[in-house]
């Protein structure tokens, strides 16, 4: 789908990025939700606004127990069905078999790999159906991400398009947002997690290190990307 300019300059706070991604979209638009604060935020605001926005996660199998616990406040919360997606069997054990179980600390390969078959595979069957995305993703998260655009076409992905609401937010307006809408938040995110993903792959930050330092902190900076969001 093309954007006319028009239209871009006219997309301004998250609520109407939303309200107009599912406009434009024309057809099925999902949430992909990690459980951070950022999609939990996003949920409040299509649950209070109605919106036709459907939910999916996808189920790594190394989630942490707390990204389950918020997943299960949320369902009851709003009463709102969760599509879980899983990486296809096979392939995991043939992984595990072969590589063990922490072969991602082992090479950039490696952990592309894992990442591949643990997410990008089942994000491909996710977004099978739809017309629109939608993701939590903000510019100030990482140098990977200060270019992403408040709605933009999905060529990765087949041309869908890829809506991300809270680009222009910082972490203090999604805090604000959670806080004063008693959205339930991931208990994680109190004790130093400020991004949340796979628990082997993800730690703790130390007071002033950047937002995604401790997911994949073995890495750096411009590698910190899981394959989810390719442009
Ligand atoms: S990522 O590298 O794992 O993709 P991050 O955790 O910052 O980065 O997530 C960015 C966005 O990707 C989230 O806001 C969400 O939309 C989507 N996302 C990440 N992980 C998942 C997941 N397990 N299930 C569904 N969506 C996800
Ligand atoms: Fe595998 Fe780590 Fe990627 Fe999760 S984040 S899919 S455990 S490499």
């Amino acid at each position: 789908m093309k954007l006319t300019n028009e239209t871009k300059k006219s997309l301004h706070p998250p609520e109407k990025i939303l309200q107009q991604g599912a406009l434009l979209a024309a057809g099925p638009v999902a949430l992909a939700c990690s459980f951070s604060i950022e999609d939990v935020v996003l949920i409040d605001m299509i649950q209070r606004l109605q919106l036709p926005i459907t939910v999916f996660a996808l189920d790594t199998g190394r989630l942490n127990e707390e990204t389950y616990e918020v997943a299960e406040a949320i369902r009851e919360k709003y009463g709102i069905r969760i599509d879980w997606y899983f990486p296809q069997a096979e392939a995991v054990e043939r992984l595990e078999r072969e590589k063990g179980l922490f072969s991602f600390r082992e090479s950039l390969e490696n952990r592309h790999e894992c990442c591949q078959i643990r997410k990008v595979e089942p994000l491909k069957r996710a977004l099978q159906h739809l017309s629109g995305w939608v993701t939590g993703m903000r510019r100030e998260q990482s140098v990977t991400r200060s270019a992403i655009a408040t709605i933009e076409t999905d060529s990765a992905n087949g041309g869908l398009l890829k809506i991300n609401p809270l680009v222009d937010w910082s972490s203090e307006q999604v805090w604000q947002y959670a806080e004063l809408h008693h959205v339930p938040i991931n208990r994680l995110h109190r004790q130093g997690y400020p991004s949340i993903g796979c628990a082997p792959c993800t730690r703790a930050i130390e007071p002033g290190e950047e937002h995604r330092a401790g997911r994949w902190w073995w890495e750096s900076a411009e590698h910190k990307e899981c394959g989810l969001h390719r442009r």
